[in-house]
């Protein structure tokens, strides 16, 4: 890589998978280790970038040289990204951000019930931090990027979910991981297809260090064509 090809930039990099506390030891999570979100802030300081990473939960070590926010929880990844993002030029949305959350927190661990019935957990939908940041943008030209694993059905590919995924979100560019063949997650290679809303297509197969640099060039390419939008 590079290394002028974002230097002064201010790039903004989540990853890993968030956690939401059903009661004092147990969480609702997903399979995500940051492998990729770890790889994509490694590349975008080869390539000269300042780099935030907002790590949520990774099960790799955050590389030497970013600027490394902990947090757990999708509320905490939210307060992270809206304060990271004000002078950020750049924004890489690849944390799995759970999409529902308990809706309340029990002060006891949740016991089992006397009678043998079964406990219900009652979940509420979370803010959606990629549409809110793309919908309030913190400065003119800022690139927002963000994730998608997608299956497809019966009748839609997963380009297409991830198309509408796209236009939904009003992000910049939209990064899909098939999911079909089996979980990316934890994984070291990956296959992904980039969409952006002028309907190209870029694809990228191999370890997730090579498509993190390959991610990068296509992210600085569309960085260099946003200036002064
Ligand atoms: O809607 P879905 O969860 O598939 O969208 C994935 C993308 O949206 C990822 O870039 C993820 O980081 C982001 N996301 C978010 N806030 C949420 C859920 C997902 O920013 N509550």
């Amino acid at each position: 890589l590079d290394g002028a090809l974002l230097a002064g930039r201010r790039v903004v990099v989540t990853a890993g998978g968030t956690r939401e506390p059903l009661d004092p030891v147990r969480y609702l999570g997903n399979r995500s280790s940051g492998k990729q979100g770890v790889a994509l802030a490694r590349a975008a300081l080869a390539a000269g970038a300042e780099v935030t990473l907002v790590g949520a939960n990774l099960q790799v070590e955050a590389p030497a040289g970013v600027d490394l926010v902990t947090v757990e929880t999708s509320e905490q990844l939210r307060g992270a990204v809206l304060s990271a993002t004000t002078d950020a030029d750049v924004v890489i949305m690849a944390a799995a951000v759970a999409d529902f959350r308990p809706r309340s927190l029990a002060a006891h661990k949740i016991k089992k019930s006397e009678d043998g019935t079964d406990p219900v957990i009652e979940l509420t939908r979370t803010p959606d931090i990629l549409a809110e940041i793309s919908a309030h943008r913190a400065r003119p030209g800022q690139v927002i990027v963000g994730f998608a694993a997608e299956t497809g059905d019966d009748t839609h590919t997963p380009l297409e979910f991830a198309r509408a995924k796209l236009a939904r979100k009003g992000c910049d560019a939209l990064v899909l991981n098939e999911v079909t063949d089996g979980a990316v997650f934890g994984q070291d290679s990956t296959a992904v297809h980039v969409v952006t809303p002028d309907g190209q297509v870029a694809e990228a197969t191999g370890s997730k260090d090579d498509v993190a640099v390959f991610l990068v060039r296509t992210i600085a390419g569309i960085a260099a064509s946003t200036v002064g939008r």
